[in-house]
C-alpha cells in the first residue's frame, strides 16, 4: 500500500501550527523513521495518517483512496490497511494475551457474536498464529499485566496485524523500553518489513536507532518537513537543522 501525504496542514489552535504543508510519500515496503524534537508534530502526523485525527487541508492518500473525504464504510476499508502500536502499548492490561489480540476482530464481527465474544476456530487460529510469529507462542492465555514491556508491544503488533495491515504506524515504539529490548521490538518490526512486506512508518526519538533500522529519514522541526531522505544523505548538518530548537530552526 503506498502512503501519499499532500499538503497537510493541523492547526489546534491559533499559535500553534502543529503540521504545516507537509507532503511525502512511502512507497510499499519501505521502513521510514519521522524524526524532530519534541513538539515537531511527530504524533499528530501519526493520528491523521491512521484517521483518528482530521487534518485542515491536504489530504492523505492510502494506495491512491482519499483518507479524509471517505466516510462510513469506505473509510473504515481504507483504516483496516493502516495498523498503530504506541509507545505505552495500549493493551487491556487484565485480559489474556489471546484475548487482546482477538478484540482487534470485534470491528469486523457481527453484533450478537462480537458482543458473546464468539471469535470462531479460525480467528483464533490467526491470532495464535501471529502470536507466534512475534514469538509468544507460549503466552497465549497469560494476562498481559504479568508480562514484560518488550513482551507487552510484541502483543499490541500481534493485535495490529490482526487486521491485516499494509502499513503499520508506530508512535515511538521503543522508548519506554530499556535499549536491548528495544532493539529486539526494531529487529522484529524489520523482520516483518523484510519478510512480510509491511510497509513501516516509525515516529522515534532514538536517531540511532531510527538511521540503523530504517531506510529513510523524514524531519520534522516546528511542524515543518525539514528533510525527506535516504538515511546514508542525513549529515551531521541535516540532523542539527531537524532538531534546531525552536527559534533557530531554517526551514
Ligand atoms: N489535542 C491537541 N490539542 C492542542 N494542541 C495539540 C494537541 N495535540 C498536539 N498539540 C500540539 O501540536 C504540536 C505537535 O504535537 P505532537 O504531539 O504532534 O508532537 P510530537 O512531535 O509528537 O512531540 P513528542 O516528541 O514530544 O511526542 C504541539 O505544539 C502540541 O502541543
Ligand atoms: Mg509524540
Amino acid at each position: 500500500m503506498k502512503l501519499q501525504v499532500l499538503h497537510v496542514s493541523k492547526q489546534f489552535d491559533e499559535r500553534v501550527a502543529a503540521l504545516s504543508d507537509v507532503s511525502f510519500s512511502v512507497g510499499e515496503g519501505e521502513f521510514v523513521s519521522v524524526i524532530g524534537p519534541s513538539g515537531a508534530g511527530k504524533t499528530t502526523l501519526i493520528r491523521i495518517l491512521n484517521g483518528s485525527e482530521p487534518c485542515d487541508g491536504g489530504e492523505v492518500l492510502l494506495s491512491g483512496q482519499h483518507l479524509e473525504s471517505a466516510r462510513g464504510r469506505k473509510k473504515a476499508e481504507i483504516q483496516k490497511g493502516v495498523g498503530t502500536i504506541y509507545q505505552d502499548f495500549a493493551l487491556v492490561e487484565n485480559v489474556s494475551v489471546l484475548q487482546n489480540v482477538l478484540n482487534a476482530a470485534l470491528p469486523d464481527m457481527a453484533f450478537l457474536p462480537a458482543v458473546l465474544g464468539l471469535f470462531g476456530r479460525a480467528r483464533r487460529e490467526t491470532a495464535a498464529a501471529l502470536l507466534a510469529r512475534v514469538g509468544l507462542a507460549d503466552k497465549l492465555e497469560e494476562p498481559v499485566k504479568n508480562l514484560s514491556g518488550g513482551q507487552k508491544q510484541r502483543v499490541a503488533i500481534a493485535r495490529a496485524l490482526m487486521r491485516r495491515p499494509e502499513i503499520l504506524l508506530a508512535d515511538e515504539p521503543v522508548a519506554s523500553l530499556d535499549p536491548v529490548t528495544g532493539r529486539q521490538i526494531l529487529t522484529l518490526l524489520r523482520d516483518l518489513q523484510q519478510k512480510d512486506g509491511l510497509t513501516i512508518v516509525m515516529n522515534s526519538h532514538n536517531l540511532a536507532l531510527s538511521k540503523e533500522f530504517s531506510d529513510r529519514l523524514i524531519g520534522l522541526n516546528r511542524g515543518r518537513l525539514v528533510y525527506d531522505g535516504p538515511v546514508g544523505e542525513a549529515s551531521a548538518e541535516v540532523i542539527d537543522t531537524i532538531y534546531a530548537a525552536a527559534e533557530e530552526a531554517q526551514v
